[in-house]
C-alpha cells in the first residue's frame, strides 16, 4: 500500500471510487454499483469516440452520479413510512414512467411494518402526489448532485450529466421532461449505464440487456443502446465487472486529463462528502462542518501544526460517513429506539472506519474517525476503548462531536442551551472526556471563538 506521503501519486478518481461505496449504501445498491456503472458508461463513451475532455467530464459524472442521493432519503422514508434503502432499491428496478407501474410500486412499498390500515392510509397519501412524487424525489437528488459536483470544481458538462441522468429519450423522465437530443449526451450515457448496472447486479447480464433493449427509444437513445448491446455481445463488458474493478476504472480516465489526490482536492472531497452526510437527516444540518471547526479550533489552541490541523478538519468532516449506511427510519425516529435499532446506530463509527480505510490518503484520519464515540472510561462505542487506547486527536474529535451535537436538535430532544452543554462537559471531564480538550473548549467558548 502506498503511504500517505505518496498521496499525490494517487489518482483523485481512486479516492472518489472508494468513497462511492458510501453512496451505494445510500441508494440501497450492492457494493460497487457506482464503479461498475462507471465502467459501463466509459466503455460506451470510448466506443462512440468522445473527445478526451468529454470522456474526462463523463468519468467524474459517473463516479459522482449519486452525490445527491442522501438529500431525498428523509423525504423518501417519511413519504413511504418505510426504510429508505428498500424503497430506493426497488425504485431503480421499476419502469416508473408508466403510471400503473408507479401505482403498483407505491402500493408495495408503503408501510412494510404496518398493518393493513396503516398501509392503506400511507398509500392514500402517496397516491395523492403520484406521479409528481417521482419528479420531486429525482429533482432533489439530481439538483443536489449537480451542486456538489460544482462545489468540487468539476465542469458544467459533468454537473449537467448528473442533473439530467433521469431524463428519458421520449420526454417521460425527470426533472424537466427533456426529450431526445435536448438531453445532454453525457446524461444519456449515465442514465443507460446506471440502469444496465442495476439490472446486471440484481438479475444478471441477460436481464440487463433485455431491459435496455425494451427501453430503446423510450428511456434511452437508440444509437447508444445499439453501441451498448453490440459491446455486450462481442466485448467482455460483463466479465470485466467481476471483483474489485477500481484499478480498471482508474485506467479509463483519459491520461492527459488525470487528476491526482492533492491535499487541496482531498479537502474538497471531504467537504463535499460532509454535505452528503449532513443532508441525510434534517437533524444533522451542518453537523460535520461544525465538528470540523470545533476540532480544528481546539487543536490549534493546543499548538498542532498545519498538517495535523488539516487532518483534524478532514476527520471532522468525514467522521460520520458511516451514518450513510443507517436507515432514516432509525436515524430520524422520534420515539425511543429499540435495543436492536440502537445497536444499529452504534455500528456507524465502524462503517466510517470501513469506508475511510479504503482511501489510503486518509490513512491518518481513519482511527480518530472510528473513535469519535469512544470514552476514556471504556463506556463508549463501538469498541469500548479506554484512555490508554485513545490518542489526543481522537479525544479532541470526541469533545468536538459532543459539543456540536448537544447544541443541535435531535429527534428525541431539543438543542441544549450553552450553559447546560458546559455543565455536561464539567460532569464528564476526566472520567469520560479528555480534561485538556475540555479545558481548551471552555476557554474558546468563553472567548467567543466558537
Ligand atoms: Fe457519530
Ligand atoms: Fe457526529
Amino acid at each position: 500500500m502506498r503511504s500517505k506521503t505518496d498521496r499525490e501519486t494517487f489518482k483523485f478518481s481512486e479516492v472518489l471510487a472508494a468513497l462511492s461505496h458510501a453512496l451505494d449504501m445510500v441508494e440501497g445498491q450492492p457494493e460497487g454499483h457506482v464503479v461498475r456503472s462507471c465502467y459501463i458508461g466509459m466503455t460506451i463513451g470510448e466506443r462512440i469516440g468522445l473527445s478526451e475532455d468529454l470522456r474526462s467530464a463523463l468519468f467524474y459524472a459517473l463516479l459522482l452520479k449519486d452525490a445527491g442521493c442522501s438529500a431525498n432519503s428523509f423525504r423518501t422514508a417519511v413519504l413511504f413510512d418505510a426504510d429508505d434503502f428498500g424503497v430506493k432499491r426497488s425504485f431503480k428496478t421499476v419502469d416508473w414512467s408508466r403510471l400503473p407501474n408507479a401505482v403498483l410500486y407505491a402500493a408495495r412499498s408503503v408501510s412494510p411494518q404496518g398493518n393493513a390500515w396503516a398501509k392503506a392510509r400511507q398509500f392514500f397519501s402517496v397516491s395523492k402526489v403520484l406521479p409528481d412524487v417521482g419528479r420531486e424525489l429525482i429533482q432533489i437528488r439530481c439538483e443536489r448532485g449537480a451542486e456538489i459536483t460544482r462545489l468540487m470544481g468539476f465542469s458544467e458538462e459533468t454537473a449537467g450529466a448528473i442533473r439530467n441522468l433521469d431524463e428519458h429519450w421520449d420526454g417521460g423522465g425527470h426533472p424537466d421532461g427533456l426529450k431526445g437530443d435536448e438531453i445532454p449526451l453525457l446524461a444519456r450515457i449515465c442514465g443507460l449505464a446506471q440502469t444496465a448496472e442495476v439490472f446486471y447486479s440484481a438479475y444478471g447480464p441477460e436481464r440487463a440487456e433485455k431491459v435496455v433493449r425494451a427501453r430503446r427509444k423510450r428511456w434511452f437513445a437508440p444509437d447508444l443502446v445499439d453501441v451498448f448491446l453490440a459491446e455486450a455481445r462481442v466485448g467482455n463488458i460483463w466479465e470485466n465487472l467481476h471483483g474489485d474493478i477500481t484499478g480498471a476504472i482508474s485506467r479509463m480516465e483519459p491520461e492527459d486529463r488525470s487528476l491526482f489526490a492533492t491535499p487541496e482536492r482531498l479537502d474538497l472531497a471531504a467537504f463535499a462528502f460532509a454535505q452528503i452526510i449532513d443532508a441525510k437527516s434534517p437533524f444533522t444540518f451542518q453537523h460535520s462542518e461544525g465538528v470540523a471547526n470545533v476540532a480544528v479550533a481546539i487543536s490549534a489552541h493546543m499548538g498542532f501544526g498545519p498538517e495535523e490541523l488539516r487532518n483534524q478538519r478532514q476527520a471532522g468532516l468525514l467522521h460520520d460517513i458511516g451514518k450513510l449506511g443507517i436507515s432514516n427510519s432509525i436515524l430520524d425516529k422520534g420515539s425511543s429506539l429499540t435495543d436492536e435499532e440502537f445497536a444499529k446506530i452504534k455500528t456507524h463509527p465502524q462503517l466510517s472506519y470501513e469506508i475511510l480505510s479504503r482511501v489510503p490518503p486518509f490513512e491518518s484520519i481513519v482511527e480518530r474517525a472510528a473513535n469519535h464515540h469512544e470514552k476514556l472510561d471504556g463506556s463508549g462505542y463501538p469498541r469500548g476503548l479506554t484512555g490508554e487506547d485513545l490518542d489526543l486527536p481522537s479525544r479532541i474529535l470526541t469533545v468536538a462531536d459532543i459539543y456540536d451535537a448537544l447544541g443541535q436538535d435531535r429527534p428525541y430532544r431539543k438543542a441544549l442551551p450553552k450553559e447546560r452543554v458546559m455543565e455536561i462537559f464539567d460532569e464528564e471531564s476526566a472520567t469520560k472526556l479528555c480534561p485538556e480538550s475540555v479545558a481548551a473548549l471552555k476557554e474558546l467558548v468563553s472567548k467567543g471563538v466558537i
